[in-house]
């Protein structure tokens, strides 16, 4: 999955909206210590720019991800003035979508103990990684509507699931597991119910499944898998769906990570540029009040690091958040009194403290 690339890093930076301006701020802080030698060129697609001249992303700017950067490092995109989220779609699912990033990778892992809100549980016991099918299932906005405000009306919203769509995001799962020493594998779907598509991902699941014998390949129904993500997270360690329940799933995984303000994820099709975000949005309710937490923006430029081939920078880095959350220099939504820009300063801190 990593590339290496021969000149310094080239990072294509969108702030968004919301709080993805102010954890970016600090991520970027966190990236100049850690790598100094990354160069940057920030863009300002969201909705200030939507508002102001009507453009989402440009085709052209999506050529330049393509053609000059190594990574897209993105904040959040949403906001209020924007209420049919256009903006969003075209930017964030537009990226996934037309950079063909069919891999949503999204590690849950507890840093620390105290902030786990189920009882008992330990860091040994809540880490594992989910892979998130990117590019279609519900995803894809086709359907339509039909007679439309008149109480005869009809919405639907087709879920898609391509041979190749369910393979891919399948095998990624399966090669991510076994060069990672992984050695348990657990895909969720919904085939009691939706017979068609998720009948599909049982077939192909089974087939890559027997490619890779070392690993005890599971299955969980998503309604099944949310509560033993509760009841017993320490049974899981690679978890593979469908682009809707990866997505539910993984706010559920935040959540037992620590909160949402602590997961990092990353858009990846190997070899291709990624595109790398926290998993939370762009709260637009504490959005400008300098309180959002960037433990997940700042771990998620670790993830970037890591992706770039420089997993000691991602370990620094995951060790200097640990370190912070451990100290108790955290942000209000964790107990803590920091803002954003002081967790920051503490990450900062905790690095240069490293030996
Ligand atoms: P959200 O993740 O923005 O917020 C949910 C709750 O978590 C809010 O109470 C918020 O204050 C809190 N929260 C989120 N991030 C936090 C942080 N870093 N520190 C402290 N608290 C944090 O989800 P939402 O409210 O459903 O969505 C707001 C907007 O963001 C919507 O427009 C949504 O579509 C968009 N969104 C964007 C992305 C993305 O760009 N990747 C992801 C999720 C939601
Ligand atoms: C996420 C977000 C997005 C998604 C929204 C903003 C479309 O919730 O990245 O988790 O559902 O993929
Ligand atoms: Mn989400």
């Amino acid at each position: 999955m990593p590339t290496t690339p021969q000149r310094p890093p080239k990072i294509a930076v969108l702030p968004g909206d919301g709080i993805g301006h102010e954890v970016l701020e600090q991520g970027l802080r966190v990236l100049a210590a850690v790598a100094p030698d990354v160069t940057y060129e920030h863009f300002d697609f969201g909705a200030e720019r939507y508002l102001r001249d009507g453009t989402t992303l440009p085709d052209s700017a999506l050529e330049r991800f393509r053609t000059e950067f190594d990574c897209i490092y993105l904040g959040a995109l949403g906001d209020p003035r924007v209420p049919s989220n256009v903006h969003a779609k075209d930017i964030l699912l537009g990226s996934r979508f037309k950079l063909d990033l069919y891999i949503n990778f999204r590690p849950v892992r507890l840093l620390d103990a105290r902030y786990c809100p189920l009882k008992y549980k330990r860091p040994e016991d809540i880490d594992f990684v989910v892979f998130r099918e990117n590019t279609e299932g519900l995803y894809t906005g086709i359907g339509g509507q039909f007679k439309r405000d008149t109480p005869d009306e009809i919405a639907i919203e087709q879920e898609i699931n391509t041979r190749k769509g369910v393979e891919r995001i399948i095998r990624a799962a399966f090669e991510w597991a076994d060069t990672h020493g992984k050695t348990k594998m657990c895909m969720s779907d919904k085939a009691n119910a939706m017979r068609h598509g998720h009948e599909l991902w049982q077939r192909v699941y089974k087939l890559v499944a027997a490619e890779y014998p070392r690993i005890q390949a599971s299955h969980l129904y998503v309604d099944v898998l949310t509560m033993r993500m509760v009841q017993a997270p320490e049974e899981f360690e690679v978890i593979v769906t469908n682009n809707l329940f990866g997505d539910i799933v993984t706010d559920l995984g935040a959540a037992i990570q620590g909160g949402i303000g602590l997961a990092a994820s990353g858009n990846l099709h190997p070899g291709r540029v990624g595109l790398y975000e926290p998993v939370h949005g762009s709260a637009p309710d504490i959005a400008g009040k300098g309180i959002a937490n960037p433990f997940a923006a700042i771990l998620t430029a670790g993830m970037m690091l890591g992706q770039l081939g420089r997993p000691e920078d991602e370990r620094r880095i995951g060790d200097a958040v640990g370190a912070c959350l451990l100290a108790g220099h955290v942000t209000r939504e964790l107990g803590g009194t920091l803002r954003t820009a002081e967790a920051g300063t503490a990450v900062l801190d905790a690095l240069s403290a490293q030996a």
